[in-house]
């Protein structure tokens, strides 16, 4: 709780004087009719309360320098709580959240309308689809048309995105602790995918491994949809169907990570299905994993992911050209970026609360340096598809290989290492578990 404190209070920092900022909570999604999604709760609110119930919502008001945290959130209710779970309520919420103040949501209309009073300044992202956006904007409407009696003073609305995803972008040591763990239930979850993989298995059976094993680990959810292609379904890159039969022969790809207390993992490992890398396999997958490894070894505070990826370009370029899977003269492949035939992607993103965290990778021109407390991952790749315009044994063949990094003040600590990648490392692991 000290930490949700101490960001509530950093945040506010940065808040004009006279001021409210509002955060609301997600809310179930209907998966069909009576039945719902797991429910997840939207990071930002997360970050600053760490309460994990649907319909709620964080208010800070900033007055004469003194900040109130009040929180909107369902009320206790017997019934309901038969049917469906248990509630925090109003009365624990203060105790346990260590805030100043709970109302019922059924009645944040009427409590928004008074805390409103000699507020200038309302902080909060306008049209970005959250869950409170018709119900806030039902309070304004009905205050400004009382307007004539004075009661609405705030003149500007202001998006608190900018600060609250800056303060996001860089982990705190408890931040960091839980990303290691993340990082160590997701590699375990993909040492027992290279243990269990057989011919013949669907990619959803192995996906289940994974997740059986994320479970064991004392995680339940995963951080996004877990990725299992095999063969060249590994060349589509968002590929989640898992539902073929994983051939004798081809490689699978499996992008998954799992969730710890809020906090992802993202790991991608590529391995044969039978535990034996062909020739063509081998070559492809070791261009992969040198490329990587160049890249692993560049991240450091003051170099941007956009930057390392230009290296990493350069020496996939010349693999390939030397396989001769790419033709011509490097730096016109180079220049006229004929490599994202192969490599579409980008090198890797911003990962943490959400796994494509929040922070902005910037231009080529003006890209965001790292700094140590940073996450990132590293994720190049090659696809070759069936329709690549190559010699038939490179076809089929779609390798990544992604870790997640801290960045440190003297470089980083990759907090994926405990997956094998190197070929012979993984071999060994599948044959002799
Ligand atoms: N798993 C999503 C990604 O690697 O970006
Ligand atoms: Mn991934
Ligand atoms: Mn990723």
């Amino acid at each position: 709780m000290t930490e949700f404190t101490t960001r509530r209070q950093l945040f506010a920092d940065t808040l004009l004087n006279n001021s409210i900022a509002i955060f609301p909570s997600n809310q179930e999604l209907t998966r069909s009719n009576d039945t719902e999604f797991r429910f997840r709760q939207n990071s930002d609110f997360y970050y600053l309360c760490g309460f994990n119930e649907p319909d709620a919502c964080l208010v800070l008001i900033k007055k004469e320098e003194c900040v109130k945290t009040i929180l909107f959130n369902r009320k206790k209710d017997k019934t309901a709580e038969i049917w469906h779970g248990y509630r925090l309520g109003q009365e624990a919420a203060i105790t346990e959240l260590q805030i100043d103040d709970a109302f019922p949501i059924d009645d944040f209309e009427v409590q928004l309308s008074q805390l409103l009073t000699d507020i200038e300044n309302i902080y909060y992202p306008v049209l970005s689809g959250l869950s409170l956006d018709q119900r806030l904007q039902n309070v304004l409407t009905s205050l400004r048309n009382k307007s004539r009696s004075g009661l609405i003073t705030a003149n500007q609305f202001l998006n608190w995105q900018p600060q609250l995803h800056e303060m996001r972008l860089f982990k705190s040591s408890a931040e960091q602790d839980l990303m290691r763990k993340a990082g160590e239930i997701s590699a375990l979850g993909h040492v027992r995918a290279m243990q269990r993989c057989k011919p013949g298995m669907l990619e959803f059976q192995l996906e289940l491994e994974i997740e059986y094993e994320f479970a064991k680990q004392g995680t339940r959810d995963v951080a996004y949809s877990s990725i299992v292609a095999g063969g060249n379904n590994a060349c589509i890159l968002h590929y989640t169907e898992n539902d073929k039969p994983l051939q004798n022969g081809d490689l699978v790809l499996i992008d998954a990570g799992a969730e710890y207390q809020g906090y992802a993992g993202d790991i991608t490992r590529t391995f044969p299905v039978n535990g034996r890398f062909s020739e063509e396999q081998a070559i492809i997958y070791q261009l992969v994993l040198d490329c990587q490894l160049l890249a692993i070894e560049n991240v450091k505070p003051g170099i941007s992911v956009l930057g390392i990826n230009k290296l990493v370009v350069r020496k996939m370029c010349e693999g390939l050209l030397n396989l001769g899977i790419m033709k011509g003269d490097l730096e016109t492949l180079i220049s006229e970026e004929k490599y994202k035939s192969f490599y579409m992607h980008g090198l890797g993103h911003f990962i943490g609360l959400d796994v494509h965290d929040v922070g902005e990778a910037g231009t080529i021109d003006n890209p965001r340096l790292l700094e140590a407390g940073m996450a990132i991952t590293i994720e190049p790749g090659i696809y070759i598809s069936h329709d690549a315009d190559v010699e038939d044994r490179w076809k089929g063949i779609g390798v990544r290989i992604e870790d997640d990094i801290l960045i440190t003040t003297t470089g980083h600590e990759v907090l994926t290492s405990a997956v094998p990648k190197t070929i012979k490392d993984i071999e060994t692991l599948m044959q002799h578990g």
